[in-house]
């Protein structure tokens, strides 16, 4: 899908224009389209009901240039700009029902650039689909969105827009790839081909090497299946000296049947979807190298199944971290934080200013929070400020949990230094943050549990979402330039 910048209006199957609710945003269009597409629109009315926020109305008109147009309701107050992504993404969903190849985006004149982006960017997200496995269907010939026009007075650098648009691609790809294509190894070989492309490097430690490192989280999880594990270590921008070095964290369970401690049948297809946090890693790598952002990363991937095989981890065995820390195995569907201890334990050797983990961790971060937010846990003040002013920014809700020392009591061990499930069923997301804590111990960290928010259930995000690549990007942006910072801070959206 091609997202490009246009600042004359050319032919595409539909044009979009969002109206805020009670404004002359219509009547300015009108006034600069051709003249019977105002037979088209037919009885404007500035009915208290029109253009609410995400109402759509769509017309077809026999006019050769613009032959249909959809008019979308952004509401009459000021929206946060999740509303907007949300209202937008509705729209690129009804141009692909329409089967539509080519559309047009026209936002009100004093839309600034990153709302223009995000709105392109929205669109794109909205018209996304998995179907290479679909063979025979109804609308087998329509390849979908082809290509996105954003319409603005002045010329715009959409080259962003466009890179972070193939990585957030890239990411949902990943993310519903079926567990029997997506191993552990087609990840490594994955990001080996993206580190080539676009030049980041890559290195895959394999099961002697995991071993090797005494990674004995990773080790334990991988146990029960026939998947061997990796480890992957992405390293870009080692050349900027001057610039912050962030270490990000994903956890990269390609299948968590919940091991031993088999979980439910029901749903449990949805846990390919483990492995998101590795992929959001992966695309925002490949999207900072692709950008030339001038920062110093690192991406670690602890990647493996989570199976019940005959080797498997049980309830009761006491493992050893990478860290040393013994760990008593309480449940073996709490595997997120074992293999995420042994990659914060890795990602100190580099000495990173940052560490960030993400994590399908808990389904007690969806009671918390929903599929609206992903929760935060940091040991830095600092750090959840920048990361909430880059979740305000880009749309991606994120929302601050507890790390407070009683949790940690919880999670005492008998037996072990530690155990991996808290001795009460409580503050099931802070427990997954504070056993995670442990491991990072002074590095300035933050782990953010996407277990709602990177998959989606309803029809608007079914799947994968590529929940938290723009955040991050966004989050660089704000590292690398704080004096920028209070214009960031800027009211969300052009209102
Ligand atoms: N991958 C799951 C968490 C999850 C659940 C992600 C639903 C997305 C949707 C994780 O490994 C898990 O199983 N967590 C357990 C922890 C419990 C055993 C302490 C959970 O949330 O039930
Ligand atoms: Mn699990
Ligand atoms: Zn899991």
């Amino acid at each position: 899908m091609q997202i490009k910048n246009i600042t004359a209006l050319a032919p595409t199957d539909l044009l979009i224009l969002p109206i805020r609710q009670g404004s002359h945003d219509l009547e300015l269009w009108l006034a600069k389209l051709p003249i019977d597409l105002r037979q088209t629109i037919p009885l404007f009315s500035q009915d208290k009901d029109t253009f609410k926020l995400g109402q759509m109305q769509f017309f077809q008109s026999s006019d050769a240039v613009l032959p249909r147009i959809l008019l979308v309701g952004l509401g009459a107050k000021t929206i946060e700009n999740y509303q907007l992504f949300q209202t937008m993404a509705k729209a690129g969903q009804s141009a692909v029902k329409h089967q539509l190849k080519a559309v047009t985006l026209a936002l009100p004149v004093e839309a600034d650039q990153s709302t223009l982006q995000l709105c392109g960017t929205a669109l794109a997200w909205g018209a996304y689909r998995f179907d290479k496995y679909k063979h025979a269907d109804t609308d087998k010939t329509y390849a979908g969105i082809q290509e996105i026009h954003v319409l603005t007075a002045a010329p715009l650098p959409v080259l962003a827009g466009q890179i972070t648009l193939d990585a957030v691609q890239l990411i949902r790809d990943l993310v519903n790839e079926p567990s029997n294509v997506l191993t552990p190894q087609f990840v490594a070989a994955m990001a080996i081909q993206l580190g080539k492309e676009t030049g980041f490097q890559v290195t895959v430690l394999d099961h002697a090497a995991i071993v090797a490192e005494k990674m004995g989280g990773l080790l334990a999880v991988s146990q029960g299946s026939k998947q061997e594990p990796q480890f992957v270590v992405l390293e870009y921008g080692a050349d900027f000296k001057d610039s912050p070095t962030v270490a990000l964290v994903g956890k990269g369970i390609t299948f968590d049947s919940g091991g031993i401690s088999l979980k439910p049948g029901k749903d449990m297809h949805e846990m390919k979807m483990d492995m998101a946090g590795a992929a959001t890693v992966l695309g925002t790598i490949y999207a900072a190298a692709l950008n030339q952002t001038p920062i110093h990363l690192l991406g670690l991937l602890p990647l493996t199944d989570n199976m019940p095989g005959s080797k498997a981890y049980k309830p009761g065995d006491i493992i050893t971290c990478m860290d040393g820390t013994s760990v008593e195995i309480l449940n073996t569907d709490a595997e997120g934080r074992l293999v995420l201890a042994d990659a914060l334990t890795y990602a100190r050797r580099f000495q990173p200013d940052y560490v960030i983990d993400l994590a399908t961790l808990t389904g007690a971060c969806i009671v918390a929070l929903g599929h609206e937010a992903a929760g935060l846990m940091t040991n830095q003040e600092a750090l959840k400020t920048q990361l909430c002013q880059a979740a305000a920014q880009t749309g991606e809700r994120l929302w601050p949990l507890p790390l407070w020392p009683e949790y940690d009591e919880l999670l005492q061990s008998t037996v072990a230094d530690m155990a991996n499930i808290a001795s009460k069923p409580i503050a099931g997301a802070s427990i997954g943050g504070a056993f995670l804590a442990h491991f990072a111990k002074d590095m300035n960290w933050a782990h953010l549990d996407i277990a709602g928010v990177a998959f989606g259930e309803d029809a608007l995000s079914h799947g994968a979402t590529g929940y938290g690549l723009r955040l991050l990007l966004e989050f660089f942006t704000i590292l690398l330039a704080p004096a920028s910072a209070a214009i960031m801070q800027r009211t969300i959206s052009f209102h």
